[in-house]
């Protein structure tokens, strides 16, 4: 029995991609990361090494040493652990590849799955049914039913111990859904996305995308999502991308048994290289000739090595590249080092409205403008809904507009003097002008291809008849907070400050208190206690509402963060680092604050911080 059920604490994100951590009996697996796939009977890198290159967690195979009299010995009496010479955590796979590759397993699922416990496996498998592509829809259907049942049938076990619990589903999305909501409805603290080795040797990328984003959006975000065989350094930020934590592969060896080498974009042969890449840890070892002439099992576990430490370099980059919030641009630039990833890319696109809802509302980082692409990114969606529905709009030409400083005479003379809306054109998408300092408008370093827009001229009328910064926090605050509070939060009457440098809004003043201030950092607007009052009294229903507990709401007046664990409702169309209300059980407003995750998310996670207060009632 293990003592730890593990499960997902986050620290960094962007969209669906997280860096996390999780805790088993062996210690903690920072996120996103690999097992390596150990043999129990070869021994191809020394754990020394394995080490060295940072492994938190490997996956070995039970059933391989079950069925060694010897290893199965050694296993029973002292532990998995001691058998492997591994200390960190150790998952364990059922042989439901083997019964894939070999045909039936001689083992049932639940003496398999005790088997595990009694070796003391940090995170066990069931004997789930591994659907493969070919596989129809009925046959397919019927895996989903029957891995959820065998999961059903050892749920007694489940309750104390780490069993994962794979999600099935072939190549049919309405199966990948319905196993991803199956699978995350029982005691399962670990979900690996199963059947997919054939598509991943396949490159089928595009396919792979269906289906882990299938499976991601129906599953419960506070378990980790694993991708059974994904370990192909080309792929995976793109698997990250879409929400896969944790990977596991054996292509390190395989790649190696076929004197191949593993590169962040692809493969080489050892025969075809003149020279190692300065990152791999052999180059100051051995040039490519040296290796070439090797002896057999010496080239192999060194190109192994070599392969391994390209893994884990490539999981480095990407765990940078979230921290940074620079991801998908990183998955777009490498989209472009094969056809397969970026049909895989363009896939993705087409999920851009249901990807949306999980993108912050700022990032550190500038948005990158590569045109028609970008456009139809999350980010691109999102303004995309900002688009007039009306006829009676006017594009910005390039002259008038450049990120993001909007000409002076052209706020005075033109907008002020005008009733149309104004837009910024971005290869076609139409951004509106109120966004101009909001992320990414602002922040966004365009491809810079001039081209007048062939906009509608204005015809302006003699006397100001709007003032641009009211306009502009309207429709912030329209964006922000739902339709038509703008108007209502930022009235005629108040008084707006500017920053005498820079002429940027600072705070919004109404009847002598500070409603609101503007965000220097992404743009958007901050909202202080009495703005926030102003909103909830406008506001019915949940809406940009998290309610907590009594007994939170008593720590949140006071400025403490809120938990996961003590929200009792929300509204689930909240963006990430939006600002949000905290009420308590009688909807009294305690504090405002500033939402970590999507409303999507908010009932999801048990461990950490949901929302870090920025002001509050006492
Ligand atoms: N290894 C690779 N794919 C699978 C799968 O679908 N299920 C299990 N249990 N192991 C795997």
């Amino acid at each position: 029995m293990s003592g730890n059920r593990l499960e997902m604490q986050i620290l960094h994100r962007e969209g669906l991609a997280r860096i996390g951590r999780f805790k088993t009996d062996h210690g903690f697996v920072d996120t996103p990361n690999i097992m390596p796939v150990i043999n129990p009977n070869i021994r191809t890198l020394s754990m020394d090494i394995m080490k060295k290159l940072g492994t938190q967690a490997i996956i070995t195979n039970s059933y391989i040493i079950r069925r060694n009299e010897d290893l199965k010995e050694i296993a029973l009496s002292k532990g998995l652990h001691h058998l492997i010479g591994f200390d960190g955590t150790i998952m364990t796979d059922s042989g439901t590849f083997q019964s894939y590759v070999y045909g039936d397993v001689e083992y049932e699922n639940r003496d398999t799955v005790e088997f595990q416990l009694k070796i003391k496996s940090d995170i066990s498998t069931i004997l789930d049914i591994f659907s493969t592509p070919m596989d129809s829809w009925e046959k397919a259907n019927q895996a989903v039913d029957e891995t959820h049942k065998r999961f059903m049938e050892i749920a007694d076990l489940a309750g104390k111990n780490n069993i994962s619990g794979p999600i099935q589903g072939s190549v049919y999305d309405d199966l990948r859904v319905k196993s991803a909501k199956l699978m995350s409805g029982t005691d399962s603290t670990y979900l690996p996305i199963g059947g997919v080795v054939p598509l991943l040797e396949q490159y089928r990328y595009s396919k792979l995308v269906d289906i882990i984003i299938n499976s991601k959006l129906n599953s419960d975000f506070s378990k980790p999502i694993h991708l059974f065989g994904g370990g192909h350094p080309m792929f995976m930020g793109m698997a990250v991308l879409l929400g896969v934590d944790m990977f596991d592969s054996a292509s390190y060896v395989k790649y190696a048994r076929d004197d191949r080498l593993l590169y962040p974009d692809g493969t080489r042969n050892l025969k075809d290289i003149t020279e190692l890449p300065y990152w791999s840890p052999l180059r100051d070892r051995f040039s490519t000739q040296e290796l070439r002439k090797a002896e057999e099992n010496e080239k192999f576990s060194l190109l192994a090595e070599h392969n391994l430490f390209a893994i884990f370099q490539e999981l480095s980059e990407i765990r940078e590249r979230i921290r940074e919030n620079t991801l998908w641009q990183y998955v777009e630039s490498k989209s472009k080092s094969h056809p397969s990833l970026y049909s895989a890319f363009r896939r993705i696109l087409r999920y851009s409205e249901n990807l949306e809802p999980y993108f912050e509302l700022y990032r550190k980082s500038p948005l990158f403008h590569f045109g028609e692409e970008t456009n139809q990114s999350p980010y691109g969606v999102r303004l995309k809904k900002l688009q007039p529905s009306d006829t009676d709009y006017y594009t910005l030409s390039s002259g008038d507009w450049k990120p993001a400083r909007l000409s002076k005479d052209f706020v005075k003379n033109v907008y002020e003097k005008t009733e149309g809306h104004f837009y910024i054109n971005w290869f076609g998408l139409k951004v509106p002008l109120e966004m101009e300092e909001a992320y990414p408008v602002e922040q966004v370093i365009p491809w810079n291809e001039e081209k007048e827009s062939g906009s509608k001229k204005p015809i302006p009328k003699d006397i100001k008849i709007r003032d641009f910064n009211l306009e502009k926090l309207r429709f912030l605050a329209d964006f922000q907070f739902g339709e038509n509070t703008g108007k209502k939060l930022f009235t005629d009457n108040c008084e707006i400050a500017v920053s005498r440098a820079t002429g940027r809004i600072r705070t919004i003043t109404r009847e002598g208190k500070i409603i609101a201030t503007m965000r220097a950092h992404d743009g958007f607007i901050g909202l202080t206690f009495a703005g926030g009052l102003i909103i909830h009294g406008m506001s019915e229903g949940i809406k940009n509402r998290v309610m907590v507990t009594e007994e939170s709401a008593t720590y949140n007046s006071q400025g403490k963060s809120v938990f996961f664990k003590f929200i009792t409702n929300f509204d689930d169309r909240i963006i990430p680092l939006n600002d949000v209300l905290v009420v308590d059980p009688n909807d009294r407003l305690v504090a405002v604050g500033r939402s970590m995750v999507s409303g999507k998310e908010l009932g999801m996670y048990r461990e950490g911080t949901a929302v870090s207060i920025n002001h509050h009632l006492e």
